[in-house]
């Protein structure tokens, strides 16, 4: 049984993932240290895809949405002809920002930057007219458009990426891709519900959070009591070093998975009567299915709704969080299904964890010692700190 739980990511190791000997975590400095935040912007940021939002929520034509990474803001559209662009969002004029609302919808299929009105066509960039009484005769218009944004939608969801000549694949977009995700047609899911929040701490302390549950039962106990493995400080049966001896007992505190009567991460455990075909006709379905893309979004696939945790760094200190919840159609117009049952429950527990990360975040200025350690269960934040430095 737990065989088959693992199977659902093809990268697991036959002996598991546990560290045998501690690792240095990473140097203190480097969680709030500028140059190194700047280094990271321009290594990782401005080099990897990055998750911005799900299809559904650009569904009209004209609505637009912006983001933030670091100082670089990028404004995502759909035109008036249903198609989806990205552009930076800066005018040519002089560089004023030209859209500074997070969403919301143009009056036409033009961006008019709120300087001095030059407008630029939604659809391609191009620059319609600028305001001067007339343009000079050395006056450009074809090289002043917009600058694109490499942009890919993949099953519903939205990635940019800032390298105009970097390749889409997604396979090594997802460090722990399932191909479950496939066969649920997430472009067809609706957005349901969003919820903001800006923690006080670096990005790379959200990652570490979100990659260990040593912190489980301390601060999850809702969750823990969900998913009894999780109250054991483990995720996973091979996390156990003893886990052989544990193979056959079917006791969801070793196997993993959720609580007998569990069908979904909600306030009460249920589902409502929404389950997902395809995932509950899985015989290896633990209840959730996670993955993850650094350095911008984990995906939880839950029977009845997906959530999806964008991870956007503001500053060297603070770290912009956005969860989506996405439904399938049928679930979101049954008047019976309460949403609020699903949401409550994510909000507490990353309202949990956006508390931790602020604590950590805390103690790291005290000089004194340079980088702390990793124990063995810590071995996600083992292969995250290594991606990081394999990219900077
Ligand atoms: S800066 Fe945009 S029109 Fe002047
Ligand atoms: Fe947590």
């Amino acid at each position: 049984m737990a065989i088959k739980f693992l199977s659902l990511y093809d990268h697991i190791m036959d002996d598991g993932y546990i560290l045998k000997k501690t690792e240095k975590s990473l140097p203190l400095k480097w969680y709030y240290d500028q140059q190194q935040f700047d280094h990271e912007i321009s290594k990782i940021w401005t080099d990897e895809w990055f998750y911005v939002i799900h299809e559904s929520a650009l569904a009209d034509p004209l609505s637009f949405v912006t983001v933030e990474v670091s100082k670089y803001n990028i404004i995502l559209l759909k035109d008036r002809d249903g198609n989806i662009n990205s552009y930076f969002n800066t005018c040519s004029h002089r560089g004023s920002i030209l859209q500074k609302d997070s969403s919301g919808r143009l009056k036409s299929n033009l961006l008019v930057c709120p300087y001095h009105q030059w407008s630029y066509n939604a659809s391609n960039g191009d620059l319609v007219r600028t305001t001067s009484i007339n343009d000079p005769k050395d006056f450009n218009k074809e090289s002043k458009c917009l600058t694109k944004v490499n942009l890919k939608i993949w099953n519903g969801l939205i990635f940019i990426n800032l390298n105009n000549k970097a390749e889409w694949d997604a396979e090594s977009v997802f460090v722990d891709y399932s191909s479950a995700f496939l066969k649920l047609n997430v472009g067809d899911y609706k957005l349901g519900h969003t919820w903001k929040k800006n923690i006080q701490c670096n990005w790379k302390i959200f990652w570490e959070n979100y990659s260990e549950c040593l912190h489980c039962p301390n601060l999850h106990p809702e969750l823990s009591d969900l998913v009894p493995i999780y109250g054991r400080r483990l995720v996973d049966i091979k996390d156990d070093p003893d886990w052989e001896r544990l193979i056959d007992n079917p006791d969801p505190k070793f196997q993993g998975g959720m609580r007998e009567g569990v069908q979904t991460w909600s306030m009460d455990g249920s589902a409502q009567g929404h389950k997902d075909q395809y995932l509950e006709s899985m015989n290896d379905f633990p209840g959730y299915i996670y993955m993850t893309s650094w350095p911008s979004v984990f995906i939880a696939i839950f029977t009845d709704h997906i959530r999806m945790v964008r991870v956007l760094p503001i500053s060297n200190d603070e770290t912009e969080i956005t969860a989506e919840w996405l439904f399938r159609e049928a679930t979101l117009n049954d008047p019976n299904y309460d949403k609020k049952n699903v949401i409550d429950f994510a909000v507490l527990v990353m309202k949990q964890d956006g508390e931790a990360c602020e604590l950590n975040q805390k103690g790291v200025y005290n000089p004194v010692r340079e980088a702390g350690t990793l124990m063995p269960e810590e071995y996600e934040i083992k292969r995250f700190h290594d991606w990081l430095k394999s990219k900077i």
